[in-house]
């Protein structure tokens, strides 16, 4: 049948009048084919409508004015904002060991996971454009030849909040005050603040047990800091500086930090210094009063209130928790009773995600927490410690995360195997010991604080 047809065709060829009708039915034949093939497809952005990071931000290699558009571009001018941001947690967003170790999961739909972690075009070696049949798992990926690998490695780069797309795909540096400078500057101080929120607060179900839950802006518009502060005046505090090398002999002006300084524990050791300058607990903990009585035996009372944060302590990720340990010693130290109490989010992650609890201290409230600690017969107890961790990672998902440690290059892979020793689990923001017989409180230093905390093993 096909050959006769192929042979007809051949035939009415040779008449001008019959090839017109010919590539008319054929285009439209083909136009079907085409129309029923992308019919299958669905592009990424009308599977995320209005989602910022429903695509990576397109934009170019260069600007007039300056060579390049990567961080390290910028601090050959910017210096200050260049070192400050290095030490941030946003320049680890892609080299991130846990990032890696998640992202390198069979099941792992890498190139969303990328839209938020690294989201400039440049820094993608490959573009998802469609998706089969709307299937998060099934991108169709197209290779990207302006992929920069150095780009890639700096995570949320400064361009991230500072480079736009406009409407006719030209790229746009973004300033709050539109100042003179090399490169053009449009001004628009409103977007830069209200970037946060495009990863920062977002809440989405991508099958039964994958879901992406960062509701930090909700909790922020419910905190008593709203709206006085904001994301950019906690996280990114003000400073009146030179923001360029002196070469350009420019006034000092208002400017602001770079840290994005948040729940104090680093994703290295390396970092623990760096961050800890800037760190601050949103806590106010009230010395906690240790009463002993004949018949309760020991209680413990505290309040934890979130004065500083302009959101729940912890937020962000569910996983993140307060670890608070209230621990009774004999008079050499041993431990002789022990509570504990995790303040955070419980989920169940199957057969579908379920936020199952979450006693979280949200903005402006004062907890308080009353223990009766067992006590065995015999001498009393000398020594009462309160202790608070904060924790990014628990063991068990370290635990996991060996297992799956195989599926990361094998350079990755290696230090996945031994996470402790790269990655730091948690932090210890308080530690306070009270003699039981006098009342005497003895408070660690933040200095100690951190000593204990770089150490690792939490
Ligand atoms: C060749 C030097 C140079 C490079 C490279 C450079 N800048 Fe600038 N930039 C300047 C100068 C000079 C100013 C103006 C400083 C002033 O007014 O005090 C400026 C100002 C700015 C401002 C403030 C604008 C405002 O509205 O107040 C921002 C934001 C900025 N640059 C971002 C960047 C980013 C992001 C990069 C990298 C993509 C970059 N710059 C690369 C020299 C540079
Ligand atoms: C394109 C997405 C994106 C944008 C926009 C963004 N962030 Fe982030 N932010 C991240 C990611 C991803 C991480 C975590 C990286 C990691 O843990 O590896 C993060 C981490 C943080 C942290 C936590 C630091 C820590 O040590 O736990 C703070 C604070 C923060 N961001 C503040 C901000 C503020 C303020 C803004 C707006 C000015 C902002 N972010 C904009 C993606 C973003
Ligand atoms: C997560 C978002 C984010 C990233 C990443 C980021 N910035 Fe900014 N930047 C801001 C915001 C927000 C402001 C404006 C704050 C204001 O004026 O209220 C700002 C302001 C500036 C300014 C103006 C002076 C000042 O300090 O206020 C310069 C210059 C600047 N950024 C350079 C950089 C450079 C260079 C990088 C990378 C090394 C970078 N930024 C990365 C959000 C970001
Ligand atoms: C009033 C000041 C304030 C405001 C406003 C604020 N934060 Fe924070 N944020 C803090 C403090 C303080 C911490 C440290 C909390 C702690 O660990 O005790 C923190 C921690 C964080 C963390 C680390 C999470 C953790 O528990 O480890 C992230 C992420 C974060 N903030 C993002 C944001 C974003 C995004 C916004 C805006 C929607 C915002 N913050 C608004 C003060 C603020
Ligand atoms: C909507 C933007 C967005 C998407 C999409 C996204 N992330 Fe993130 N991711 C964030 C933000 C924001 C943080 C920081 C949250 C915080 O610190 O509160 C983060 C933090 C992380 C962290 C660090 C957690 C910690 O406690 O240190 C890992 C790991 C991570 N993301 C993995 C992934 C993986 C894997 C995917 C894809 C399945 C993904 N992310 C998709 C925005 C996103």
């Amino acid at each position: 049948m096909i050959k006769n047809s192929k042979f007809y065709f051949l035939n009415i060829l040779k008449s001008w009048r019959t090839f017109w009708i010919v590539a008319g039915i054929s285009v439209t034949f083909s136009s079907f084919y085409v129309c029923k093939n992308e019919s299958d497809l669905t592009a990424v952005k009308d599977r995320f409508p209005g989602r910022a990071w429903a695509e990576p931000i397109n934009v170019q290699e260069s600007l007039p004015g300056i060579n390049g558009l990567t961080a390290k571009d910028c601090g050959v001018c910017h210096e200050d904002h260049y070192k400050e941001w290095k030490n941030s947690t946003h320049a680890n967003a892609f080299t991130d060991l846990q990032f890696q170790a998640e992202l390198a999961k069979p099941n792992s739909p890498q190139w969303l996971c990328l839209n938020c972690h690294i989201p400039l075009s440049g820094q993608r070696k490959e573009i998802a454009t469609h998706l089969k049949g709307g299937d998060v798992f099934q991108p169709v990926l197209v290779s990207n030849k302006k992929f920069n690998a150095n780009w890639e490695k700096e995570g949320i780069s400064c361009g991230t909040c500072h480079l736009k797309s406009d409407s006719q795909g030209r790229t746009v540096l973004i300033g709050p005050t539109g100042a003179n400078a090399p490169h053009p500057v449009e001004k628009n101080r409103e977007a830069l603040h209200a970037r946060c929120n495009d990863c920062h607060n977002q809440d989405y179900k991508l099958n039964l047990s994958l879901i992406c839950y960062f509701k930090t802006g909700d909790e922020y518009k419910e905190s008593i800091h709203f709206p006085k502060e904001d994301c950019v005046s906690c996280h990114m505090p003000s400073v009146n500086r030179n923001i360029v090398i002196p070469s350009f002999q420019k006034e000092k002006r208002d400017s602001h930090r770079h840290t994005f300084i948040g729940g104090g524990v680093p994703k290295t050791f390396a970092l623990f210094d760096s961050q800890w300058k800037g760190y601050q607990s949103g806590l106010k903990i009230g010395e906690p009063k240790w009463f002993l009585s004949e018949k309760e035996g020991i209680r413990l009372s505290l309040t934890l209130e979130n004065t500083l944060a302009g959101h729940n302590v912890p937020t962000g990720d569910p996983e993140r928790h307060l670890i608070v340990e209230a621990i009774l010693q004999d008079e050499n130290g041993r431990e002789v009773s022990k509570e504990v109490q995790k303040i955070g989010q419980n989920w169940e992650w199957y057969p579908e995600a379920k936020l199952v609890s979450d006693n979280r201290i949200r903005s402006g409230e004062k907890r308080s927490i009353d223990w009766v600690l067992n006590t065995k017969p015999g001498p009393k107890p000398k020594f009462g410690i309160l202790r608070i961790l904060h924790v990014r990672l628990t063991k068990e998902n370290a635990e996991h995360m060996k297992k799956n440690s195989n599926y990361a290059s094998p350079e990755i892979g290696k230090k996945i195997k031994n996470i402790e020793l790269h990655y730091p689990f948690a932090n210890v923001f308080y530690e306070a010991k009270t003699d039981l017989n006098t009342g005497k409180i003895q408070l660690t230093s933040k200095k100690n604080l951190l000593e204990i905390s770089k150490r690792g093993g939490l």
